[in-house]
């Protein structure tokens, strides 16, 4: 599965303390757990001794030690501990299953195969402040969540009255491209929203930039055509399973007077009106195979799932 090759967000940063943290990534059960160096390690949540989940144990002395016998394992998954033999010292097979994880864009990643990136999707030169959104967990596929980001057709009725107005429901003519590497990019897409963000007193012409970071996740830059922020969300999701993910939207914006929890609530509001939608439709993979009709409209989210097949994914898909 080529999923595995990819790096996938998996908790926020912060998220780790002194407390395993269970996390589920492409269908496999993960403990995150800060190790005696106070870095963080992603171990499959299972004992290699009779299967306990991990997770449900403690950090002891900066090692993980397992719920049921109490083995203890090191940073690197190495069993250097088993209570029930004091004179034992447990050869290299006691070991856990151990992952690459990293920190980057305030979340900490994973990468459960042989990496087919050299790390997590770089951003492009945003604006410094960024308020970190979620997570939201939503009963769909992550590539489901990601094409209803890319989608503008929605807004009319979906976010009317906020993002999109339902006597303009129109989706103007706008170019496509593609990165040197595939990925697909709409440079620059106008549309007339009652309520573009947080601060915004009254309708706007805003422009936006769309561009696929990664088969789950894009940046979507928001720039007024007047007065007003320039604000840009990147939507990370994390394939729990074929059809729950968990999702982040990353907030960068040059609105340095708006307060966190307003710019929260916008949020939240926002992502209230798309999650009922989202977890109604049928099927919750994404269909790559032509089965749902499409329109000129649709051109980036054929152009999504173009990009989907080319890079081999079939996770969340069908
Ligand atoms: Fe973990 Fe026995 S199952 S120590
Ligand atoms: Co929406």
């Amino acid at each position: 599965m080529i999923e595995r090759g990819h790096w996938w967000p998996v908790a926020l940063a912060t998220d780790v303390g002194e407390a395993p943290l269970p996390v589920t990534l492409l269908g496999e059960p993960l403990v995150l757990w800060r190790d005696a160096a106070g870095a963080v390690q992603a171990f499959a949540d299972r004992c290699p001794h009779r299967g306990a989940r991990l997770s449900l144990g403690v950090v002891v002395e900066g090692q993980l030690q397992c719920p049921y016998h109490g083995w203890r394992f090191d940073g690197q998954g190495q069993c250097r501990r088993v209570p029930a033999l004091p004179g034992f010292t447990p050869p290299a097979d006691h070991r856990a299953v151990r992952y690459a994880v990293t920190a980057a864009h305030g979340l900490l990643w994973v990468c459960l195969g042989e990496p087919v990136t050299d790390g997590p999707p770089p951003l492009p030169a945003l604006p410094t402040r960024c308020v970190l959104h979620g997570p939201f967990d939503v009963a769909t596929s992550a590539p489901r969540a990601v094409e209803n980001f890319l989608d503008t057709a929605h807004f009319a009725f979906v976010h009317a009255g906020w993002l999109g107005d339902p006597a303009h429901g129109e989706v103007p003519h706008h170019t496509l491209v593609h990165t040197p590497d595939g990925r697909p990019v709409v440079p620059d897409y106008p549309a007339w929203q009652p309520r573009a963000s947080a601060s915004a007193a009254g309708g706007a012409w805003v422009r936006y930039r769309y561009e696929v970071l990664s088969p789950y996740a894009a940046l979507l830059h928001k720039r007024p055509a007047g007065e007003g922020p320039t604000d840009a969300y990147v939507l990370w999701a994390s394939p729990q399973q074929p059809e729950a993910c968990r999702v982040w939207f990353a907030q960068y914006t040059s609105d340095t007077d708006t307060p966190d929890e307003v710019l929260r609530a916008f949020q939240s509001t926002i992502f209230a009106q798309d999650r009922p939608i989202l977890e109604s439709q049928s099927p919750k993979r994404l269909p790559l195979d032509g089965s749902e009709r499409m329109c000129a409209a649709d051109r980036l989210s054929a152009a999504y799932r173009r990009y989907l097949r080319e890079q081999g994914i079939t996770f969340g898909v069908c």
